[in-house]
């Protein structure tokens, strides 16, 4: 016999040894579908692979790891906790119709968002039946539409004003935290309305600032009436904004005193069942429920847009000359047509919000056995009873929709181009869409453009932090740290 038969027939079975365990391995990891099949389970990231992925989640949270997963995988994709838990993930406009338009009997929102029943209160939204909390939210959306939020320019304006008045002529700031502020005074004034704003400013937003805070721990997630300290904060929080609110909104009904605000607007409004209005409770949850929705995911977007702005000079020239111009047309006057105008800033605006999400994630629970179809073709039938969820980060950047999408590039929303539209109707998540999409864009367009024009009107701002990196593991992302800046103060208005 060949001497060198038995040594290489040896290390031939060693390599299909090897072979074997590996792809066993990567099967157990990874477990894909046969490709013919025609209607089959979403490929399984297993308990081992997120193991393996503990290092990455701990130091940069869930999305790098959702990002390689779609990669790797798909747009469509389950993670099962060792069994436990099973969550699948659709990315991308081809698979998430169905997961934002079905109905409530076919998708709806997790029990997870439980958590928000203390924070809005007994009776508000998830703790009101499905037709109760329908009229509740389509109120808060009529409220916060285009039309009605006209007037909201000009006390915008007068907050952003009175409030930068106190920079002075130069220094350097937290931006982050400069943001946080005007954003919470822009809110009490347009929101909550003038008694919040005049006389007790300072009680509410620390009432605010406990609710939100002691509400959403990652036990509060899990156990939201677990009898610890800062659950009982959170409750006497909630309680205190209750009787505020009771107070203010009987003494405008005694008085007969109507403001123009959005507390006003649902105050009047009969559309409850059998035409009433809502209840004081009622007033005081759907308040809470806009700050608690819109001041996080504000601050964040207007705090990238800066990040984003300060360290890209020519998107910075050319949102300066933007502002050139208007003042040229109109001088220092601000209003509606002219906010429309500005449409460098809101691409701008919306390409950090793409990049730079608030909302991080979305998720549903199906009532209902669905079947969705990825643009390769595949068929995948998600189960009842699953936990379904897409990621917005992953899906703000899918390279078939947006070209180089890790750049920040304003100008693919421009004409020509306008890679949102074409990609198609849930090409753009960070606003979600369908049944629950977010009724507080347009308003949060509006605050930031009026901030963000009047501070690049007014001031000459240089980032010197580094930039950002994203935070995580918290319910609305942001930037994380400060984002120190410094500021001149230049009258853009005098040299034009
Ligand atoms: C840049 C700012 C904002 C971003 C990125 C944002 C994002 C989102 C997203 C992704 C959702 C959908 C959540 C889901 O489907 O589970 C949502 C819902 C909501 N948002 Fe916003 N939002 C912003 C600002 C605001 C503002 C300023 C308000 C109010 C003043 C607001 C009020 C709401 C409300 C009430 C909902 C719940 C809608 C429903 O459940 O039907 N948002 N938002």
């Amino acid at each position: 016999m060949d001497p060198t038969i038995l040594p290489a027939a040896c290390s031939t079975i060693a390599v299909l040894f090897l072979t074997m365990i590996v792809t066993k391995i990567i099967a157990r990891k990874f477990s894909f579908p046969a490709p013919e099949t025609v209607s089959c389970q979403p490929p399984v990231a297993s308990g081992a692979f997120l193991l393996g992925a503990l290092p990455t989640l701990l130091t940069k949270g869930l999305q790098p790891i959702l990002h390689d997963l779609h990669a790797e995988l798909g747009s469509v994709f389950t993670i099962s906790i060792f069994s436990l838990k099973k969550v699948t993930f659709l990315v991308g406009p081809e698979v998430t119709a169905h997961f934002f338009q079905a109905p409530h009997s076919e998708i709806c929102q997790p029990d997870m968002y439980k958590f928000t029943v203390p924070i809005f209160g007994k009776g508000v939204l998830l703790d009101a039946d499905f037709a109760t909390s329908t009229k509740q939210i389509r109120l808060a959306r009529d409220a916060l539409k285009r039309d009605e939020l006209k007037n909201h320019i000009e006390p915008m304006v007068r907050e952003v004003k009175d409030y930068f008045a106190k920079w002075g002529q130069d220094g350097i700031v937290d931006l982050k935290n400069e943001l946080r502020q005007v954003l919470m005074l822009i809110a009490a004034r347009c929101l909550l309305g003038k008694e919040v704003r005049e006389k007790m400013f300072l009680e509410v937003s620390t009432l605010l600032h406990d609710l939100f805070e002691n509400g959403t721990h990652l036990i509060t997630l899990v156990w939201p009436y677990l009898p610890i300290p800062a659950h009982q904060r959170r409750d006497e929080a909630r309680a205190k904004l209750g009787k505020i609110f009771h107070e203010i909104v009987k003494s405008r009904k005694i008085s007969g005193r109507a403001e123009d605000d959005v507390l006003q607007k649902i105050m009047d409004s009969k559309c409850m069942e059998n035409g009433r209005s809502m209840t004081e409770n009622e007033i005081t949850g759907i308040l809470i429920a806009m700050l608690f929705a819109g001041q996080h995911a504000s601050s964040s977007a207007s705090s990238w847009m800066g990040a984003c702005l300060l360290s890209h000079e020519q998107y910075l020239v050319a949102a300066i000359e933007e502002q050139k111009k208007l003042i040229g047309l109109h001088g220092e006057h601000m209003d509606e047509n002219i906010l429309m105008e500005m449409v460098n800033l809101q691409r701008c605006i919306k390409e950090a919000i793409r990049m730079h999400s608030p909302s991080a994630m979305i998720i549903r629970h199906a009532n209902k056995n669905f079947t969705v179809q990825t643009r390769e073709g595949c068929n995948y039938e998600i189960p009842k009873g699953q936990t379904v969820a897409t990621s917005v980060a992953v899906g703000n950047r899918l390279p078939h929709i947006y070209k180089d999408p890790h750049i920040y590039d304003p100008h693919r929303f421009g004409p020509g181009r306008e890679e949102d539209k074409v990609g198609g109707k849930f090409a753009y998540p960070s606003f979600g869409g369908g049944r629950h999409a977010c009724p507080g864009g347009y308003y949060a367009f509006i605050q930031i453009k009026v901030i963000w024009s009047f501070l690049l009107r007014n001031f000459e701002l240089k980032m010197v932090s580094p930039f950002p990196q994203e935070e995580f593991g918290k319910f609305t992302p942001g930037p994380k740290g400060k984002v120190m800046v410094s500021y001149k103060k230049r009258l853009l208005l005098a040299s034009t």
